[in-house]
C-alpha cells in the first residue's frame, strides 16, 4: 500500500524512524519489500538520479510498482533522492512518486530558499511532499564528491527561517554524518547539540538524516579478506547515535552505502568460495537474502518493526 511520505514522517515523529533505502536493481527492490513484509515495517523506497539513469526511470519505478503488486500489505512511499529541477519535474509529472528531494544545499542560503520554494509550489499542487537540505555533508554520493573542507553543519537559526520561507515538508540536516564508505575517519560522530537545537526550533517537524549507514567494520574486513581493498579505519553512524537521534526529531534515515558494501561482500565471497559458479541468479539470490536480513536489523534499530499496522 503506497502512502504519502508526509503521512509516514508525521506519524513516526519522536517515536521511531522510517528506513529510506536507495535501490538500484531488482534484487534490492525484492530484498527491501521482503524485509518490510516480514517485519511489518513501513519503508521509504528511494531512487537517485544516478539509479534512474542506470536502469531507466520507467524500468526502475516499474520494478517498485511490481513489488507493490507482489507485496500488497507493505506500507511504503516512493521518494526521489537528491534531485535537481530536471529530475524533479520528471518525477512529479510521472505521478508515481510520493515525495521528491530538492538538493540545493550547495547554493547560497537565498538561492537554496528560492529553488526549494519553487519546487514546493510545483509539488504541492500535485499532493507530493518535498524534502529539502540545509548544510552540506561531505563524502561520495553516486557521482558527486564533496570534500570535508566544503562541508558545513546546519545552522539551527537558519533552519527555522528556511522551513518558514520554503514551506518544505521535511528537512535534511548536516549534523556530522557524511555520504559513502569513508565517514567519520576523524571519529567526530553526530553533533547532538546542533540536532537538539534544530529540534527545539522546529518542534514536530520531520528531520532527515542522510549518510545513515553504519559501515560495519566486520563487513569491510570480510570484503578485504575476499580480495577487496577498502580502507578499514572509517566508521559510520553508530547504532547508539541513531537511537539517540530519533526522539530529537529524526524521522527518516537514509541508507545506501551499507547495501553496496553488502553486495560487494556477498559477491566477493561467492566467487572466492565457489570458483566453478557462473550463474548470476545464484549469487543474486544470496544477495537478496542477505539484503532482507540486513534491512531487518535497520528496521529493529529504528523501532519501525510492526508499525505498518498504524497505516492500515
Ligand atoms: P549512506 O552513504 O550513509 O548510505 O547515505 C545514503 C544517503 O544519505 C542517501 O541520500
Amino acid at each position: 500500500m503506497k502512502v504519502t511520505t508526509a503521512t509516514l514522517l508525521n506519524q513516526c515523529y519522536g517515536r521511531y524512524a522510517v528506513p529510506a533505502v536507495n535501490v538500484f536493481f531488482m534484487e534490492e527492490v525484492i530484498g527491501l519489500f521482503r524485509a518490510a513484509q516480514h517485519w511489518a515495517a513501513p519503508i521509504i523506497v528511494q531512487t537517485t538520479p544516478f539509479a534512474r539513469d542506470y536502469a531507466g526511470a520507467d524500468m526502475l519505478v516499474s520494478m517498485v510498482e511490481a513489488a507493490e503488486r507482489t507485496f500488497p500489505d507493505v506500507v511504503f512511499a516512493l521518494h526521489l533522492d537528491h534531485g535537481v529541477e530536471s529530475h524533479i519535474t520528471g518525477a512529479i509529472g510521472s505521478g508515481r512518486y510520493t515525495s521528491v528531494m530538492i538538493d540545493a544545499s550547495h547554493d547560497s542560503f537565498e538561492r537554496n530558499v528560492k529553488r526549494t520554494a519553487a519546487v514546493v509550489r510545483m509539488a504541492h499542487e500535485k499532493g507530493i511532499s518535498v524534502e529539502a537540505e540545509l548544510g552540506i555533508l561531505a563524502g561520495v554520493e553516486d557521482d558527486l564528491l564533496v570534500s570535508a573542507e566544503k562541508s558545513f553543519y546546519t545552522s539551527p537559526a537558519q533552519a527555522l527561517d528556511f522551513v518558514r520561507e520554503t514551506g518544505c515538508d521535511s528537512l535534511a540536516i548536516a549534523v556530522g554524518t557524511s555520504h559513502g564508505a569513508y565517514k567519520f575517519s576523524g571519529g567526530q560522530g553526530l553533533q547532538f547539540d546542533i540536532l537538539e537545537e534544530i529540534g527545539e526550533k522546529l518542534p514536530g517537524f520531520p528531520l532527515v538524516l542522510h549518510g545513515g549507514s553504519n559501515v560495519q567494520s566486520g563487513v569491510i574486513k570480510r570484503i578485504n579478506a575476499a580480495g577487496g581493498k577498502l580502507g578499514e579505519a572509517a566508521r559510520g553512524v553508530q547504532d547508539e547515535e541513531i537511537r539517540r537521534a530519533i526522539p530529537l526529531g529524526i524521522t527518516k534515515v537514509n541508507i545506501a552505502t551499507d547495501m553496496r558494501l553488502l553486495w560487494t561482500m556477498v559477491n566477493r565471497e561467492f566467487f572466492r568460495d565457489r570458483p566453478e559458479e557462473f550463474t548470476p541468479t545464484t549469487a543474486g539470490a544470496l544477495y537478496m537474502e542477505a539484503y532482507t536480513d540486513y534491512i531487518g536489523t535497520k528496521i529493529a534499530l529504528l523501532g519501525a518493526e510492526g508499525k505498518a499496522a498504524e497505516f492500515s
